[in-house]
């Protein structure tokens, strides 16, 4: 078993099988978003099971207000970043906004695009039953599928906004029985976002496959938080679901303010920052060290 606290066998690759064996066995599954080399690098070496290129990339990376502008060509793009970190964890991608909804054969040219060009080792997609004929068309290509029930961001103008799902009795219902359609259609593990914790706990008792939940609750099998939130980088409004493990956008800031202080004053580049000639060496910009 690769999985475990603090990545208990750190060499061992994540796989699928992984994943879906921690249904039941008393191992919580760690998520996060990763969206370049160097967070997934960071990431990755806290020991996380799985490491999602979400198209949250559209808000966290590229300013956007939704995910939907993102497209098929951006998400190979920072998955390919991602992957040349060599993570352990596994490595999800997106499905963007009309990759997979408008045919079975577009979503399976996208998903195989999505392995081929950008280096992911399994897809995520949006939906419950309407996606499930999809979802059976790319898993049975042998390309392993995440789903994601609850708050669908792709849906955002349907709700009227980024709004908490399943709170009425017909909405949970709904929840439930699309996890299990996207279960009957072969999805190892399936994202729950933003409903209430025991609508949550019921979906994650009624399949068989893993529910990592992101404002879910506890009840949930694991739990995927975005980076640049758990991290303290995000700025803004924050879902009451995000918990802060640091605060390092104040520390970014503070750092760049210090830097250009020393600059203004001649302070940096001090000596030792200063060439003197002999033993060069490669350093992280590419150049002498
Ligand atoms: O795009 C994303 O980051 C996601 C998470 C919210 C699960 O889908």
């Amino acid at each position: 078993m690769a999985l475990g606290s603090d990545g208990a066998r750190p060499g061992h690759k994540v796989t699928v099988p992984d994943i879906r064996a921690a249904k039941g066995a008393g191992t919580r599954l760690v998520a996060v978003t990763a969206y370049d080399f160097t967070m997934a690098r960071l990431v990755d070496q806290a020991g996380v099971d799985i490491l999602l290129v979400g198209d949250s990339l559209g808000m966290v990376v590229q300013g956007l207000e939704s995910t939907l502008p993102v497209t098929l060509d951006e998400m190979c793009y920072h998955g390919r970043a991602v992957a040349r970190a060599k993570p352990r964890a596994h490595l999800v991608g997106d499905m963007p906004f009309m990759s997979y909804q408008s045919s079975t054969a577009r979503a399976v040219a996208s998903a195989g695009r999505l392995i081929k060009e950008g280096a992911f080792e399994s897809v995520k997609l949006e939906g419950g039953e309407e996606i499930a004929e999809r979802v059976s068309a790319i898993t049975r290509l042998g390309i392993p599928v995440m789903g994601h029930v609850g708050l669908q961001a792709q849906s955002l103008h349907a709700y009227g906004g980024f709004k908490v799902q399943g709170r009425s009795p017909e909405s949970a219902a709904k929840i439930v029985a699309s996890a299990k359609a996207l279960e009957n259609a072969g999805v190892y593990a399936i994202v729950v976002e933003a409903v209430p914790g025991d609508v949550a706990g019921e979906v994650t008792r009624a399949v068989n496959v893993p529910t990592i939940g992101i404002g879910a609750g506890a009840q949930c099998d694991g739990q995927v938080l975005v980076c640049t939130d758990l991290l303290g980088m995000s700025q803004g409004y924050l879902p009451k679901f995000v918990k802060r493990y640091a605060e390092l956008g104040t520390e970014a800031t503070d750092a760049v303010r210090r830097y250009a202080t020393e600059v203004r004053s001649g302070a940096f580049p001090g000596v030792e920052h200063t060439y003197k000639g002999g033993e060069p060496r490669s350093g992280s910009s590419g150049a002498e060290r």
